[in-house]
């Protein structure tokens, strides 16, 4: 059984340590606070049965997957045998830029070292370490064991080997990679995350509407179709000739708000460019229809779901 090495046991290396573990993989846990990784192994053995509670893992496989983690004394003992290793210490160029190159120092040569950083681009932080060429971002989404999502963002000097190997072992483990071609600090996930956060504050800091109405925005009108299509292929279905023919009816419409960069964002370039012919294979025009129809039976599994679910979080 292959091994990882998780350094830094807050939230996000107690979920990759689940999501390991749950593949198969023996993961040493490693935190630079005295206990801290004692305590997270505790906090996370109620988490790792509720997977069972839910159907995600079989009851029995709960103390194997919890066999499988244990607790490193020092860096040397983590890095050990690893064949990857999982950074997740805290948001913070200085102090990422230390621990990388103390990881590099120690870790096998052709071991890959991701950091599960939210939004610091690699290069920002690994410039100087010799072994640069190994290093890259690998974030999830909290919790990372339960949003199968992970952007895997190499820097301009990451080894293209590593990153496939990275990718492969991501998808080993279950996960959905979204791999960047270049690097942009934020990523795909938090600067999507940050567009719509800035209008959000924008509209409830200017009196237009409650916190708890906008949530509604989301929660039951766009979150519902995003939990199973991403808003590219959401437009593709809601004008009947596809992406360009939505840029074509609403593009105006959204210039209008005032919002972005229209004026350097070409959304009907964009579109003829690159959208039709990607959405187009997947959903080819002349199954819109059909489409429609699968994406609302989703919808109404979806409803149905929700109806039996607490209403506490989401109004
Ligand atoms: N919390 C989130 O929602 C989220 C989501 C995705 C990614 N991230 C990223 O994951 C990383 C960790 O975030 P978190 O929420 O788990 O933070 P956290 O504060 O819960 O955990 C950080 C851990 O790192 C340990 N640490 C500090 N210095 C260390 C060192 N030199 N060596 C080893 N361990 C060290 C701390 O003791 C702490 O246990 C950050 O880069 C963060 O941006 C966070």
């Amino acid at each position: 059984m292959e091994k990882i090495a998780v350094i830094g046991c807050g939230l996000i290396g107690q979920g990759w340590t689940a999501v390991f573990a749950q593949a198969g993989f023996n993961v040493a846990m490693y935190d630079a606070s005295s206990d801290a990784a004692k305590r997270a192994l505790k906090a996370m053995e109620p988490r790792i049965s509720d997977l069972a509670e839910f159907n995600l893992v079989e009851t029995d496989e709960v103390p194997q997957i919890l066999g499988r983690i244990s607790v490193a004394g020092n860096l040397e003992e983590a890095l050990d045998g690893a064949v990857y290793v999982q950074e997740n210490g805290p948001e913070d160029v200085g102090i990422k830029k230390e621990i990388t190159g103390s990881l590099d120092a120690i870790a096998a040569p052709s071991v890959p070292i991701g950091s599960s950083t939210s939004g610091i681009s690699a290069s920002r932080y690994c410039e100087g370490i010799a072994g640069r060429h190994r290093c890259l971002v690998v974030h999830p989404i909290n919790p990372p064991h339960l949003i199968p999502a992970v952007e895997i963002v190499p820097t301009p000097w990451t080894d293209q080997n590593i990153v496939s190997r990275v990718n492969e072992l991501m998808l080993q483990c279950r996960r959905e990679t979204i791999v960047l071609n270049e690097e942009i600090d934020g990523f795909i996930v938090n600067r999507l995350q940050g567009a719509l956060l800035e209008e959000a504050f924008k509209l409830v800091g200017s009196g237009i509407v409650s916190a708890t109405d906008l949530d509604k925005a989301i929660c039951d009108g766009l979150g519902l179709r995003w939990s199973f299509m991403g808003p590219m292929q959401t437009i593709h279905l809601n004008a009947p000739d596809g992406v360009d023919d939505y840029v074509a009816r609403y593009g105006k419409m959204y210039r209008g708000f005032g919002i972005g960069s229209y004026e350097t964002v070409d959304w009907a370039k964009i579109a003829n460019e690159k959208l039709v012919a990607e959405l187009s294979q997947k959903t080819p025009v002349a199954e819109i229809p059909e489409a429609q129809i699968d994406r609302d039976r989703k919808l109404m599994v979806l409803l149905r779901h929700k109806a039996t679910q607490s209403k506490r979080d989401c109004p």
